[in-house]
């Protein structure tokens, strides 16, 4: 077999990512100098506690706590960053950086916030970012939209790509959980992060978008600027009567080129079920991006999972052991630290078809008052659901609209919202019908 070389990889954070990276490195280091002519040869496992690289079977030998011996080893080239948070992982990725280490990366949270500052400094220390894992999981579309996808102009992104939310909204609407039955099987699966609050709240699948969106567009794009909701104030009727009614709830992340600017939001909306996105269910993640050449593509697999995500991450460290992603890193002009930030469109501009539901009294003149305050706005009724009430109280009364500008809707939300009739909280969903190709 012919080695050219070795290549030494220290993997700093043991945690299930980590310990799952340095497990497949390990296990499958003759098949990776088959294939690249290289030999990847872990040297160092850094953490401060090894439970989990002692489950996972690895070599003691390679534990350390000691950072600064790993940075100043010639033989490791490259360091796998898995602790997570914006603090401490930062601080490591720079000295990394500063040390003229490559860096690979599934910390999405740090790089929608501080991407720009470090792959400045890793440019500047003539190193790469290797950044694959910090979306969707095992889905390799950051390598799609830098390489595989470079030919087009984008135009969308709509993407699933929060496993725990979309594992609750699948458990809710097949087995009829509610959120909170839903969450604690999630924590139970391992999917969610230590601290579901990230996932739930959407703001997880807020980096996701604000990363694969400055790559898609070429364009930065500031994480405050992207409008986000959660799924965690979501009722299982609202769930359940969607479903009745053809839609299929779930957390979508969307970036879309508009006239007037780039459309960003995560928000649970409906989708029609027969969506292409619909039918990605449990812990999975699926993309789907418009290209202008190659119209509708879209990438599906598991997002969250210490093996799914050490594929992501291990893909990144032969790359940059063959040199195939230093040479994108150095010379493509995607990054957000070689680009201008994205001119946003106007918010409320976008037109949706919507879910709303209100809690009304039956009084004669009730279901006139809302259909008056839609009428004035100019929105029209696409369907119009009322049961009967079985103990004189009020009723959930759910409406599908036509298509409306937000603008519009939230106002005659709001006037519906203050009629006499209507009782308690109201719920307003937007609804995303599949997109469009151009070609
Ligand atoms: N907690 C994330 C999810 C996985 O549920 O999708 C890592 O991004």
């Amino acid at each position: 077999m012919g080695i050219s070389r070795e290549f030494g990889i220290a993997v700093v954070g043991c945690g299930t990512v980590g310990a799952a990276t340095a497990a497949l490195l390990c296990q499958q280091v003759e098949a990776y100098t088959k294939k690249t002519g290289i030999r990847m040869t872990v040297r160092a496992l850094v953490d401060v506690r090894f439970d989990g690289a002692r489950a996972a079977g690895l070599d003691e030998n390679l534990f350390q706590e000691d950072l600064s011996a790993v940075l100043s080893n010639p033989d490791i080239h490259l360091i796998v960053e898995t602790v997570g948070g914006l603090t401490i992982a930062r601080t490591i990725i720079e000295k990394a950086l500063y040390a003229k280490k490559h860096v690979v990366t599934a910390n999405k949270a740090l790089l929608a916030h501080h991407g720009t500052e470090l792959f400045a400094l890793a440019r500047s220390q003539g190193v790469s970012i290797g950044f694959e894992a910090s979306c969707a999981g095992g889905i390799p579309i950051v390598r799609a939209l830098v390489d595989g996808l470079l030919a087009n102009d984008i135009e969308a992104i709509y993407g699933i790509v929060n496993g725990t939310s979309n594992f609750i909204l699948t458990a809710m609407v097949d087995e009829g959980k509610t959120y909170g039955e839903a969450l604690a099987m999630a924590q139970a699966e391992g999917l969610a992060e230590a601290d579901p609050t990230l996932d739930v709240n959407g703001m997880d699948a807020a980096h996701k978008v604000t990363i694969l969106g400055s790559l898609a567009f070429g364009e930065q794009i500031p994480l405050e600027r992207v409008p986000v909701e959660g799924i965690d104030s979501l009722d299982l009727f609202d769930v359940s009567t969607g479903h009745e009614l053809g839609y299929v709830l779930k957390l979508v992340a969307l970036a879309r080129s508009t006239k007037t600017g780039l459309e960003l939001a995560v928000q649970p909306a409906f989708l029609p079920q027969n969506h292409p996105l619909a039918r990605v269910s449990g812990p999975f993640n699926a993309v789907s991006v418009y290209g202008k050449a190659v119209g509708h593509t879209m990438y599906y697999g598991r997002g969250a999972g210490g093996s799914p995500t050490a594929s992501a991450v291990v893909s990144d460290v032969l790359s940059i052991a063959l040199g195939t992603w230093p040479a994108l890193f150095s010379t493509l002009k995607l990054w957000p630290d070689c680009t201008e930030e994205a001119r946003l469109a106007p918010t409320g501009e976008s037109r949706h078809r919507h879910y709303l539901r209100f809690n009304l009294h039956d009084e004669q003149g009730a279901v006139a008052a809302i259909t008056a305050a839609l009428a004035e706005k100019g929105i029209s009724l696409n369907s119009f659901v009322q049961k009967e009430s079985t103990n004189g109280g009020p009723v959930p009364v759910v409406i599908i609209t036509h298509e409306a500008t937000e603008h519009d809707l939230s106002q005659a939300f709001e006037a519906i919202c203050a009629l006499p009739a209507v009782e308690g909280e109201a719920i307003c969903l937007r609804i995303i019908d599949e997109h469009v190709e151009s070609i």
